[in-house]
């Protein structure tokens, strides 16, 4: 008895003592100042500008992925606050991962990568574009984003499932046999931004179409729901139903692009509304964001740690292109941002934020998708005085295209070099085992909970 009567009495003195980061929503400087905070928290896990260490590498446990995820929001946060302390480390991590053909297909990752995990950096690349992030006279960030495209759009795969980019782009990796709504999501948004940033019907056609092939798929319902994805081998007659949150975001974001570069259009303005409709009713369900498939279950891998930080990059960019949905989006966005700072205790300095906002669950699970989160709902909102994306015909650099590496799904010729020597120094079924791309175990995940359906 007196035991527990201390133990209480000490919990609530703990309670006590720790206090989150607070800020006035109202006050551009009191914003700023959080999101400072939380970035430096968020940085402290990279160490890729290190002398020795490999630049746009994260260490373990975070995957290559993570790394093009964190630098979007690193130059995301450049836009909100004008700080450009981080620049310099953004701008050689995302030269540096290029790889030979300046597509995101480094020798070094290609054995286990995927098309998701691809896309994730070549959206990094356009995000440079997009807000004119200085590049170096052999560098052209709009030239990275196309090329990832042209590599993409030559996987299209009508072999199965009438069409779709498959989960993996080689076939010795787990997840080959896999068509998910990350891969082509993240292709639809970014043929979206490629269209609005050109003005090359190339790029809108696409978009179109993946979006078409997306809906009449069942990766997205009439609800506007966005589903996880689907097996090749039943030529996806059945549907992953599994729901993450960046999955809807990307959707969002291609969506708000097609609005913005059709000036208006009543079918993107639909489809934008639709899906921000269903994402706020799934994943605020309380008013604050939430993973709503593996937060209150405990059950989030590292990777959809970060998720829903890029959900609110994706909100942000709607506000942006959609100036007609602030009203509705930027109240989720305070009430998230705040909560999520409150729950910056961890580290030396409180730095740190943890995953679960809404007080449901574990509040001192700490790590760099949470502290990416945590920044992209307070950074947010700083939007109404942030630089909007450029395109071409606003000032954006026009770059030269290059043709991308070609790899495509079904031959080796474009990347037997790397797959070659991956197939030298590496067992392949260990790769496949320890292979981390974005969805993996949301696949697994997935098929369990759909297999015992
Ligand atoms: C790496 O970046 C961090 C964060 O900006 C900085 O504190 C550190 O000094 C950098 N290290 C090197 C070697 O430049
Ligand atoms: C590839 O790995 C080698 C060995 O660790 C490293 O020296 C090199 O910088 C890496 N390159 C990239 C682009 O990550
Ligand atoms: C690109 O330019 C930088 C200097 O700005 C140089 O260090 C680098 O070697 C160049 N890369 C290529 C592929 O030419
Ligand atoms: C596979 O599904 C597509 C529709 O998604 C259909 O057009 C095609 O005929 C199916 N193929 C087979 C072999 O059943
Ligand atoms: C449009 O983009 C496609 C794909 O990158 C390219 O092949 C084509 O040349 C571009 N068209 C124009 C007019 O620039
Ligand atoms: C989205 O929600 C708004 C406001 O609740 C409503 O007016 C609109 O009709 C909805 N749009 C769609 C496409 O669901
Ligand atoms: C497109 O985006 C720009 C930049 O944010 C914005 O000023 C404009 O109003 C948007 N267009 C539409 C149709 O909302
Ligand atoms: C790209 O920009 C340069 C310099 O602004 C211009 O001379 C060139 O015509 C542009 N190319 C295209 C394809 O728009």
């Amino acid at each position: 008895m007196v035991q527990q009567k201390t133990l209480v009495a000490l919990a609530a003195f703990s309670f006590a003592q720790v206090q989150g980061i607070t800020f006035d929503t109202q006050s551009a400087d009191s914003v700023k100042s959080a999101a400072s905070t939380i970035a430096s928290g968020m940085i402290s896990y990279y160490n890729g500008n290190e002398t020795g260490n490999v630049p746009g590498l994260l260490p373990a446990p975070y995957y290559w992925w993570e790394g093009g995820a964190l630098f979007d929001t690193l130059l995301r946060y450049w836009q909100m606050t004008g700080d450009t302390q981080y620049n310099d480390l953004v701008s050689q991590a995302l030269v540096f991962q290029q790889g030979p053909n300046g597509d995101y297909m480094p020798p070094n990752q290609t054995k286990s990568e995927g098309n998701d995990d691809q896309a994730i950096w070549a959206l990094a690349a356009m995000s440079a574009a997009e807000l004119k992030f200085p590049e170096s006279a052999n560098t052209s960030w709009i030239s990275m984003a196309e090329a990832v495209f042209n590599d993409q759009a030559a996987r299209w795969d009508t072999s199965t499932c009438n069409g779709g980019l498959r989960w993996q782009i080689f076939t010795f990796n787990n997840g080959y046999n896999y068509k998910n709504s990350a891969s082509n999501g993240l292709f639809f948004q970014l043929a979206s931004r490629l269209a609005r940033y050109t003005g090359n019907t190339t790029y809108s056609d696409w978009a179109s179409k993946v979006y078409d092939w997306s809906r009449d798929i069942g990766f997205i319902d009439e609800k506007f729901n966005v589903f996880d994805g689907s097996d090749t081998t039943t030529n996806c007659t059945s549907v992953n139903h599994v729901q993450f949150s960046y999955c809807a975001g990307t959707f969002i974001s291609g969506a708000a692009y097609l609005y913005n570069a059709t000036s208006g259009s009543s079918q993107w303005k639909t489809t934008l509304d639709g899906f921000v409709n269903q994402t706020l009713a799934i994943f605020f369900s309380t008013g604050i964001a939430d993973e709503e498939a593996c937060e209150s279950h405990e059950t989030c891998t590292v990777d959809m740690k970060a998720f829903k930080g890029i959900l609110a990059q994706d909100l942000t960019t709607a506000i942006q292109l959609a100036p007609y949905l602030e009203s509705l989006i930027m109240p989720i966005l305070q009430e998230t941002a705040k909560a999520a700072a409150d729950t910056c205790t961890g580290g030396v300095s409180g730095t740190e934020c943890a995953l679960s906002w809404t007080g449901s669950s574990d509040s001192s699970d700490f790590g760099l998708g949470q502290q990416l989160s945590a920044l992209s709902y307070v950074q947010a909102l700083l939007v109404s005085q942030a630089a909007t994306p450029v395109t071409m015909s606003t000032g954006g650099s026009n770059g030269t295209v290059t043709t991308g590496g070609g790899a495509s799904s079904t031959s080796t010729s474009g990347s037997s070099t790397t797959s070659g020597s991956a197939a030298t120094t590496t067992n392949s079924a260990a790769v496949a085992v320890g292979k981390a791309s974005i969805s993996l175990v949301a696949a697994l995940l997935g098929s369990v909970a759909w297999m015992t359906l």
